[in-house]
């Protein structure tokens, strides 16, 4: 979490700094502050908010070529002005940004800096405040920036600028992205490409404790004994239109909307000119050989991984278990023979799936990471990368990386149910294709969904998703997106489990929608939505055409039984959007979250 950017060039600084910030505002965005260097000296300017505020807290008539910003997800103290970052050492020379946590920041305020006043709570001040202290002893500022990186552990990704050098950024990493930026006359430093590709397309990657030196001209990177380390740029693939809103009020719209395009790239990618699927022979062979498969992940790509699990199950018969990232690294299961891990992440940055990546490695077990992002930090850790191709998600709630997770994961299964020679009696690419179909047409019906989150959510405070099999996991999705944008309390429920409990709380007027796309449980979540009908409770049934019954809320057409997560998600994303548009939440930006989660 946390957004970085600098700038190193010929031109004013500040509107390089504050657009980066505004597209890195999704890492975060309690507050914000840049710091930027000419011949008078640093100029501060931090906000206990967003970027907008920042523009206008910054005077127009200050000018310099060097600077450094920052949009913060706090950890380590409140959002406040003085916990927001850039943070300056004692006399004011050193000033500094960091993403990532510091572990041992008490032990080193304790042994370095117990004569010295900190004027924040966070654990990025004692970075700044760290090396001044050992600049002090060897009036090297090399030095003493290698040396800081040496004694922090945890994670970082640091740019810090010395007022007496308007000359240079002084760059460091360890786990935490960050990148370089490539341009003529200029350089710069950022925690995503995208927020800086109206700038460059070339980057260059900083490995884990490594530094880099970036100068207008000039970019070196060393690693922490001093060794210069080279290594060539590579050209972002993205188009900068693809960060922008265009017509649309919100990302996330955007983004549900671009989900059936999205699922034909997929099958574009992953087809050969046969139209057969082409998928890397060693992820396939790896994969075959394994007796249990491992699926990692956090979130909304922990229930694209429920989903999977199914799939992959019923077409390559292979044992899936999915696992929560956090709960995995903490107390890992016994492991069978052969396992074979696969990490979901969209981001591809998820913390708390790359501490469990490190420990499977570490085991030897081989790795698949899905991500949408490619070159980040799980693709490049693991063995194996399997790209989404959903297009850059900005909108902090996940919608187009779930379904792309999911189409992904049936692409996979269905190679590797080839190599296994277990035969196929539905042509599956074909399937994908009607399931993009189904989706268009649901996007088609926005209003319907609009009408039915007025009827459900305005103004009640918890709502209850039902559903059993597949659809119990697109409920659990249903559920998140609802609570995580709209702030109404929300479940995502085993249609059956209800009774053992939980059906405590349906009152008069609590919501409950159900999913109902599975033929063998059809009469089974019907009965379960007599059951809480019976308390009182506001319902609407989604069902699939062929299983629908009188006045089912809305029926969504066929899609192979296997598939129908891709295309009943879609009403779900829907009604939690329009839920939260009419609840007056920041619906691209909810609060106290951020989309890249980097921090344990
Ligand atoms: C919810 C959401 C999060 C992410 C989770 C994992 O809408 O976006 O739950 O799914 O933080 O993130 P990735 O997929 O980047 O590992």
């Amino acid at each position: 979490m946390c957004g970085i950017v600098g700038y190193i060039g010929v031109n004013d600084t500040k509107d390089v700094l504050l657009t980066g910030l505004e597209k890195l505002e999704y890492r975060g965005y309690d507050s914000a502050g840049i710091a930027t260097l000419n011949q008078e000296g640093v100029h501060l300017v931090k906000v206990n908010g967003r970027i907008a505020e920042l523009r206008e807290k910054i005077d127009p008539t200050i000018r310099a070529t060097i600077g450094i910003g920052h949009t913060r997800w706090a950890t380590h103290g409140k959002p406040s002005v003085s916990n927001s970052h850039p943070h300056q050492s004692v006399s004011g020379r050193f000033t500094l940004v960091h993403n990532g946590v510091i572990e041992n920041y008490d032990e080193i305020r304790e042994h370095y800096l117990n004569h010295v006043t900190l004027k924040s709570e966070t654990d990025t001040e004692i970075i700044v405040q760290l090396i001044e202290v050992l600049f002090d002893q060897t009036q090297d500022v090399l030095a003493a920036f290698s040396q800081a990186m040496e004694l922090l552990t945890g994670s970082y990704a640091i740019a810090l600028l010395d007022q007496e050098n308007p000359d240079l950024i002084y760059v460091a990493k360890n786990k935490s992205p960050l990148l370089v930026g490539l341009g003529e006359n200029f350089n710069l430093v950022t925690s995503d490409a995208i927020a800086t590709l109206k700038e460059t397309d070339t980057y260059l990657e900083i490995e884990d404790q490594e530094i880099v030196l970036v100068e207008r001209n000039q970019v070196m990177i060393q690693t922490l004994n001093g060794t210069v380390v080279e290594r060539d740029p590579y050209v972002v693939e993205i188009d900068a239109g693809e960060t922008e809103k265009g017509t649309y009020d919100h990302f996330m719209l955007k983004e549900i909307d671009q989900q059936p395009l999205m699922i034909r790239k997929i099958i574009q990618e992953y087809q050969d000119h046969t139209g057969k699927i082409k998928l890397d022979d060693h992820i396939r062979e790896a994969m075959a050989e394994a007796d249990r498969i491992y699926m990692i992940a956090a979130g909304t790509s922990y229930h694209a991984g429920l989903i999977g699990k199914q799939i992959i199950e019923k077409i390559a018969h292979i044992p899936v278990e999915v696992h929560i990232a956090s709960e995995f690294s903490y107390q890992m299961p016994l492991l069978s023979e052969k396992p074979f891990f696969i990490y979901i992440s969209q981001s591809g940055e998820t913390a708390d799936s790359r501490a469990v990546l490190v420990q499977t490695k570490a085991l030897g077990h081989p790795a698949l990471t899905l991500t949408n992002v490619s070159g980040s930090t799980l693709s490049r850790e693991a063995d194996f990368t399997l790209l989404l191709h959903a297009g850059p998600e900005i909108a902090v709630a996940s919608t187009k990386a779930y379904t792309a997770q999911i189409a992904v994961l049936a692409i996979l299964s269905i190679d590797v149910a080839n190599q296994l020679g277990l035969p196929l009696d539905f042509d599956p690419l074909k399937e994908l294709a009607v399931a993009a179909s189904v989706m268009e047409s649901l996007i088609d019906q926005k209003d319907m969904f609009k009408g039915m989150a007025t009827d459900l959510f305005q103004t009640t405070r918890n709502a209850f998703f039902i559903g059993r099999n597949l659809d119990f996991s697109v409920a659990q999705e249903a559920a998140l997106k609802l609570k995580e944008i709209s702030y109404i309390q929300a479940e995502g429920f085993a249609g059956g489990e209800l009774k053992h409990g939980t059906i405590a709380l349906i009152e008069k007027g609590t919501p409950v929608i159900a999913l109902s796309t599975q033929e063998n449980v059809n009469l089974l979540i019907r009965g379960n939505i007599q059951e809480v009908l019976a308390r009182g409770a506001k319902t609407a049934m989604i069902s699939m055409s062929g299983l629908e019954k009188e006045h089912d809320t809305f029926v969504i057409p066929q899609v192979h039984p296997l598939l129908t997560p891709l295309v009943s998600v879609v009403p779900m994303q829907l009604l939690a959007y329009y839920a939260a548009l009419q609840r007056g939440c920041d619906v691209d930006k909810p609060r106290n979250l951020a989309k890249s989660v980097t921090v344990e």
